[in-house]
């Protein structure tokens, strides 16, 4: 595959089968990860791979956080208030994934429903929580997701999808306390990944990208 095709026919996934990746498999993809650049080469990321027992673990961990109606309080400050076009967008990415779900604009029961299927993982048998120390701010923020975009296409290489999460970022102390993380180690977002379920509807979602001209300025 080439990075042309696993750009091109690559989506967000958010339906999954229950099949595990084998862990030389997994360990052979981020081992092939750590060669994403980064600012002065400080490789600031710190990856949690979470499966099974412990993947349990947190998805109920998580249930019972959303259950209780506690707010997010992530560990980094990027909860976007989008504007003008980046909100037209972020409305085009939401019809794009309820048009595929069947679900109305109106319908907020089943959009929030679907939203907590990200703390499901989607059903994924594997969940990666990308985290750096917290003093390092959008420095580390750029790194991340360099790193993180280059696992994704690895992955992707390799027959796996994927969904990237900001939503894994939105509530900490689960995770903080599950996997007993250090205070200054931060969660910046996370990913679900596995193998795709070809039948799910919520995978035919697809979005659009603007034209280059909006992108893309060119000076001689
Ligand atoms: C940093 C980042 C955070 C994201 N957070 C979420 C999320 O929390 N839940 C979700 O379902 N999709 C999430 N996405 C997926 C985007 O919605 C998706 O990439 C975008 O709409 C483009 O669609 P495509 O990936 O299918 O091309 C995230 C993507 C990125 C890069």
């Amino acid at each position: 595959m080439t990075i042309a095709e696993i750009l091109t026919k690559r989506s967000s996934i958010r339906a999954f089968t229950n099949k595990e990746i084998p862990a030389k498999k997994l360990e052979a993809m981020l081992t092939l990860a750590q060669k994403a650049v980064s600012n002065c080469n400080v490789q600031p990321w710190q990856t949690l791979i979470v499966s099974g027992n412990t993947r349990e673990k947190l998805k109920s961990a998580f249930m019972k956080t959303l259950m209780s109606g506690q707010q997010p309080n992530p560990d980094f400050d990027w909860t976007p208030k989008y504007q003008n076009e980046h909100r037209e967008r972020q409305f085009g990415s939401a019809n794009a994934l309820y048009g595929a779900l069947g679900i109305e604009r109106t319908d907020k029961q089943a959009r929030m429903q679907s939203m907590a299927r990200n703390w499901a993982f989607f059903d994924a048998p594997h969940v990666a929580f990308f985290c750096m120390q917290k003093y390092l701010g959008i420095m580390g923020a750029v790194d991340l997701g360099v790193y993180a975009q280059s696992l994704s296409m690895i992955m992707r290489e390799a027959g796996i999808d994927n969904c990237m999460q900001g939503a894994l970022g939105q509530f900490p102390d689960p995770v903080r306390e599950i996997l007993e993380l250090p205070d200054e180690l931060g969660i910046l977002f996370g990913m679900s990944f596995g193998y795709a379920d070809p039948a799910a509807a919520v995978n035919q979602a697809r979005t659009t990208r603007v034209d280059l001209t909006e992108a893309v300025s060119f000076f001689d």
